[in-house]
């Protein structure tokens, strides 16, 4: 039986295993994927697991991204661009370092219908995704990225890869055709982004990284104003489809029941 997992801390909330699981089944391979919570002291060990083959491969969230690429003995071209990893796996007797994210949120936003090309993009929070999507719009044709975090400190240290990157201090609002939530606020239900965007005109893209809940307040307002909205849900099916496909080789199907799979 091959194993899998998804390492984080907090891991409860993921839903990793479940979209995992429901595709091993469907393709009738002999695995299992769990998730587990752990300490930044714990990768060695699970590293030396995927050496040993107790273990074929890991998923990597928060805040664990960054982290375990000082483990690793190779990391793809993407990876390691964005000094991102999200899927972890054994080849040619090396560990290697992928990161699925990327092409995750460009088709996710390929799927909107919203031409990228030449247009201002803002991005709200400096967390382990962010490199991600800022190399995703990148590759999309967008004219200018514009980062805003509450500590500014930690979008400067993201600028050190990406050096065109417009920084602004929190509260700040630039004119942007996209916005995209990055930040954690709105994981709870009651959590809102004090931020005005009444000014920001209409017919824009709110895009939010959450996927659950589904309709966060950032995306209610930027309705609420009259803008297109798109949660984080296709960006977290198609990384997980992505990741599939180097483990085992197969791509597996994303139609209703897959998607369903979110509203149970
Ligand atoms: P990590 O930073 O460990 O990768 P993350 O969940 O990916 O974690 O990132 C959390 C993001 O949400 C950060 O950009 C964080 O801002 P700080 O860097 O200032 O911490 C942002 N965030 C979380 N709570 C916030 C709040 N109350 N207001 C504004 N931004 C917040």
């Amino acid at each position: 039986m091959k194993k899998y997992l998804v390492i984080g801390n907090p891991i409860e909330q993921s839903l990793s295993p479940k979209i995992h699981n429901f595709w091993i089944k469907q393709n009738k391979i002999k695995a299992i994927y769990e998730k587990k919570k752990i300490d930044k002291a714990d990768i060695p060990s699970l590293i030396l697991d995927i050496k040993k083959e107790n273990l074929q491969g890991m998923n990597v969230t928060v805040p664990f991204k960054k982290l375990v690429i000082p483990y690793l003995d190779e990391m793809t071209e993407c990876a390691e661009k964005t000094q991102s990893v999200n899927t972890v796996y054994k080849k040619q007797n090396k560990i290697i370092g992928d990161n699925t994210d990327i092409e995750g949120f460009e088709r996710s936003l390929k799927d909107t219908n919203h031409d990228i090309k030449n247009k201002k993009i803002f991005i709200l929070g400096a967390g382990g995704v962010v490199s991600s999507i800022i190399l995703a719009l990148k590759n999309l044709g967008a004219a200018e990225i514009i980062l805003s975090n509450r500590t500014r400190e930690k979008a400067e240290n993201i600028k050190k890869i990406y050096s065109n990157l417009k920084i602004l201090d929190w509260g700040e609002i630039p004119i942007f055709d996209i916005i995209v939530n990055a930040t954690s606020l709105g994981l709870k239900k009651e959590d809102k982004i004090e931020l005005n965007l009444t000014n920001s005109g209409q017919d824009k893209l709110f895009y939010d990284v959450i996927y659950n809940p589904d309709m966060t307040n950032f995306l209610m307002e930027g309705k609420k104003l009259g803008n297109k909205v798109k949660n984080g849900k296709m960006m977290f099916i198609y990384q997980a489809q992505l990741a599939f496909n180097i483990w085992h080789n197969i791509l597996p199907k994303i139609d209703n029941e897959t998607i369903d799979l979110f509203n149970s």
